[in-house]
């Protein structure tokens, strides 16, 4: 039997509304308690280390009601899932980030299924700070995954101290090695265990002591299935793992630092029922952490079919990674350019490109890259899947110049138009200009125009923009709301201080969640070459307004069937 246990995490207040699963998130300060007696400050989701698992079915719509209650703006990224770019939560190149004390709407549609998670963006400090948790998708047909009896979610994280508290050093699933409680097993089981690299600025190796891996998916990708010692896990990345029980003990999950095998940094302890020895030291190396034959790229295969590698890609690319002395410091590089004084590599819809990403500078200086590509996979070239197998990952680990590994050659068919970043997972590399950005540009509207302003097109949701400064939303204040949509066609805002406690299907428009009977048209625009409408607007300075919560909900005129299509509810508070 198949027994589906619940992943560690807060529960969720989660309703179902047919197809879509809408939950609660809220960001805001709190404390984590890492083992016993030691305590720290963290910024949190729903309050707890890891944040809570958000779980859908493949083909649900995920709505998350998110809040910012820390003290200054953030945004969510949704890794690794090719969501709408207005969706994708990068402040600066999608959409503005959330100020504090407001709230957005997220609407995931069409979310694969596989391992993914969830964390801030350009606000490097705060995924540092406790910031990330898990996003899992469930095939739809249920066949579509390993045969399984009992998960696991284990997250790795390098803790850096951040906010205080005294304690630095490496936690999983948000513990240090000395707060483990054992992840329980019966003898006989197949568990799936679900890794994550969570980490700022940590690429770990992890193997659990006694028993092999068998690599399933990789950054949720199903692959054909690899039997391993040891897994590289770089920032970012995720790998889905089996192991079959039948080892009976009490046995150490361990992670290493990847430049130093021989040194655990954290483990978890993976403990058979019944079994009532003490947990390995948190010192003990397992010998196949130190030593045993690592997971490599060109093990993977895809599982599924995918879209084969062309020997004729329509554009070629090369990502050189570097550091070059600037004023200022030192800082990371891609192809001598520094974010965000970056020149974006210039795709059009439709096209397979190729992209060798590739260390460089001198071998002393050179460090781990785990690079990450948004709204997109990379389809892995020389690996056992050859051309038509391609594995397709969203994070890349390229090693430092002089090891095997040093450069990677992927593929990726440009299917999701926009204009997405590409960057070190690593937050000190990405904090000092390790990030570019992929731009399409073309006819991706089909109104046969092809001009740089053709994002969007195949999204089909005018999504609402609110200042991301929280002086935006005080009394007397006077600001814009934006509305992105395809240039050039026709927009209307919409304002409600009531919200439909269940949107109301208004097809093929989309739903409609402001209350008819409070509906008032607050104008009328068409969206400039950046694809932005701006709507003015000002807050009287009076008190009674304090607390007020206004909805908005953005109409589009489209070249879609049916002419015209609603945008997700967003809301703004007067503080
Ligand atoms: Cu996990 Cu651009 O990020
Ligand atoms: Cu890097």
């Amino acid at each position: 039997m198949i027994q589906r246990f619940l992943l560690a995490g807060a529960s969720l207040a989660v309703s179902l509304l047919a197809q879509t699963v809408t939950v609660d998130l809220t960001a805001a300060p709190g404390t984590a308690t890492l083992a016993p007696g030691i305590t720290v400050n963290a910024w949190l989701y729903n309050g707890t280390l890891p944040g809570p698992v958000l779980r859908v079915t493949e083909g649900q719509t995920l709505r998350v009601r998110f809040r910012n209650g820390l003290p200054e703006a953030t945004a969510i990224h949704w890794h690794g899932q090719p969501v709408m770019l207005g969706m994708d939560g990068v402040p600066g190149i999608s959409r503005p980030a959330v100020a504090a004390g407001q709230e957005f709407l997220y609407e995931l549609k069409g979310l694969l299924p596989g391992t993914y998670w969830f964390h801030p963006h350009g606000h490097e400090m705060q995924l540092d700070a406790g910031l990330a948790a898990l996003l899992i998708v469930d095939p739809a047909d249920p066949r579509q995954d390993p045969a399984f009896d009992l998960e696991y979610g284990v997250i790795l994280d390098d803790w850096n101290d951040t906010l205080g508290g005294g304690f630095t050093g490496h936690v999983l699933n948000g513990r240090t090695s000395a707060g483990q409680a054992p992840l329980v097993v019966q003898p006989g089981q197949r568990v799936r265990l679900r890794l994550l690299n969570a980490a700022a600025v940590t690429n770990y190796v992890i193997a659990l002591d006694g028993h092999p891996l068998t690599v399933t998916h990789a950054d949720g990708n199903r692959v054909q299935p690899v039997v391993v010692q040891a897994i590289p896990i770089g920032i970012g990345e995720r790998y889905d793992v089996l192991v079959e029980c039948t080892n009976p003990g009490v046995w150490s999950l361990a992670a290493a630092a990847i430049e130093n095998r021989n040194v655990t940094v954290v483990r978890g302890i993976v403990g058979y029922a019944g079994q009532t020895q003490p947990p390995p030291p948190a010192n003990y190396v397992p010998p196949n952490l130190a030593s045993g034959a690592l997971l490599t790229y060109a093990q993977l295969a895809a599982y599924h079919a995918v879209a084969p590698i062309t020997p004729t890609p329509d554009k070629t690319f090369t990502a050189t990674l570097s550091m070059t002395m600037g004023t200022g410091g030192m800082r990371h590089t891609i192809n001598g350019q520094s974010w965000p004084n970056v020149t974006p590599f210039q795709v059009a819809p439709d096209d397979q490109v190729q992209m060798t990403i590739v260390s460089s500078g001198m071998p002393m200086m050179s460090e781990y890259h785990p690079m990450h590509v948004h709204g997109h996979f990379f389809r892995l070239m020389n690996t056992v899947g050859g051309t038509t197998r391609p594995p397709l990952k969203d994070t890349v680990l390229i090693r430092p110049v002089g090891q095997a590994g040093a450069s990677a050659t992927v593929q990726m068919l440009m299917d999701n138009p926009g204009r997405w970043v590409f960057h070190c997972h690593n937050m000190e590399h990405m904090a000092s200009g390790m990030m570019t950005a992929i731009e399409y540009s073309g006819d991706s509207d089909g109104d046969g125009i092809a001009n740089r302003s053709d994002f969007e097109p195949r999204t089909a949701a005018p999504v609402t923009f609110l200042s991301e400064d929280a002086a935006a939303f005080r009394l007397g204040a006077s600001d814009r709301v934006y509305v992105q949509w395809t240039a050039g066609q026709g927009t209307a805002l919409f304002a409600s201080p009531g919200e439909l406690g269940s949107p109301l299907p208004v097809p093929p428009f989309g739903f409609l969640h402001l209350d008819p009977a409070q509906i008032v048209l607050l104008g009328t625009a068409v969206p400039d070459p950046t694809h932005r409408a701006a709507f003015p607007y000002a807050i009287p300075n009076s008190q009674t307004l304090l607390g007020l919560r206004l909805g908005f909900q953005a109409f589009g005129a489209a070249s879609l069937p049916g002419g015209f299509r609603l945008g997700p509810f967003q809301a703004m508070t007067v503080r």
